[in-house]
């Protein structure tokens, strides 16, 4: 081979490492180019959330709020939805699903169904004379808004065997509308249960303890992240 082959050779090869270190080098080419915003503000997400999880307390905050608002929407709060109940959308209701049953009239004739005046608090099975099923004529207790809500959510749920063919209203928005209906057709309907969120006393709150006077800046809740005025010794307030 002479000594042209050689640096032919020895060309190509320059050729093909030149190639490679530019095919290597071509991505970060593109991304300094048009791509090059793009990679920065990804870098600068990573930067951010890597931060902030670098701040232990803060990625728990977050967390423990997410699971905190998943708990909120399981449990199901009837006091708070009856508070913003909307009759005449739960009357609409009562006459789309109901009434070919049910009447709601003081006095109003039975149907296939028993009528429903005066029916919050009443007794189950509170028509005399109504041909209801033994599983509701054996049923104790007062129709109660919390088993009125499981009842019309499903009433072979709550009460198997009962007599009412009716697959109930899945939609809670729906269902709680209708109870509103049939309390504003009660006459001294049973106050509507308390919303949960104002029944549970608020984080950080002092609770009085008993046959002790309340320290006049005790009553208002402290501000967040304010240490509660606690103007007893520790062990007399009571655990929360
Ligand atoms: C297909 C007919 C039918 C439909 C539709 C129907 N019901 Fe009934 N309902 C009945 C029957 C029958 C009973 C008696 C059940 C028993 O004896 O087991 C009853 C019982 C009841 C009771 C208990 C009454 C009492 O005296 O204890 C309530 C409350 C009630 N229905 C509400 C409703 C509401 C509200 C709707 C509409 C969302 C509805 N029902 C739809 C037939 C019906």
């Amino acid at each position: 081979m002479g000594e042209l082959g050689v640096n032919k050779i020895m060309g190509a090869l320059l050729a093909t490492a030149l190639l490679m270190m530019g095919l290597a080098s071509l991505p970060s080419l593109v991304f300094a180019g048009s791509g090059g915003h793009h990679g920065d503000d990804h870098a600068e997400e990573q930067t951010l959330s890597q931060k902030m999880c670098a701040q232990f307390h803060y990625c728990v905050e977050i967390a423990e709020a997410a699971s905190a608002g998943g708990a909120a929407e399981a449990v199901f709060d009837l006091g708070a939805a009856l508070l913003t109940a909307d009759v005449t959308r739960g009357e609409r209701t009562f006459a789309g699903q109901c009434s070919t049953c049910h009447t709601i009239t003081p006095g109003g004739a039975n149907g296939t169904g028993p009528n429903l005046h005066n029916t919050v608090g009443a007794e189950k099975a509170h028509i005399a004379g109504f041909n209801y099923s033994g599983a509701m004529t054996n049923a104790e207790g007062a129709w109660s808004y919390e088993n009125l809500d499981a009842w019309l959510k499903s009433p072979a749920g709550y009460m198997k065997g009962t007599s009412m063919s009716f697959a109930g209203i899945k939609k809670d928005a729906d269902r709680v509308n209708v109870i509103a209906y049939l309390a504003a057709n009660t006459e001294g309907a049973p106050p509507f249960p308390a919303p949960i969120a104002v029944a549970a006393p608020a984080e950080g709150e002092v609770v009085p303890v008993e046959g002790e006077a309340v320290p006049a800046d005790a009553a208002t809740p402290p501000a967040e992240g304010e240490a509660a005025p606690v103007e007893a010794p520790a062990e007399e307030v009571a655990p929360t």
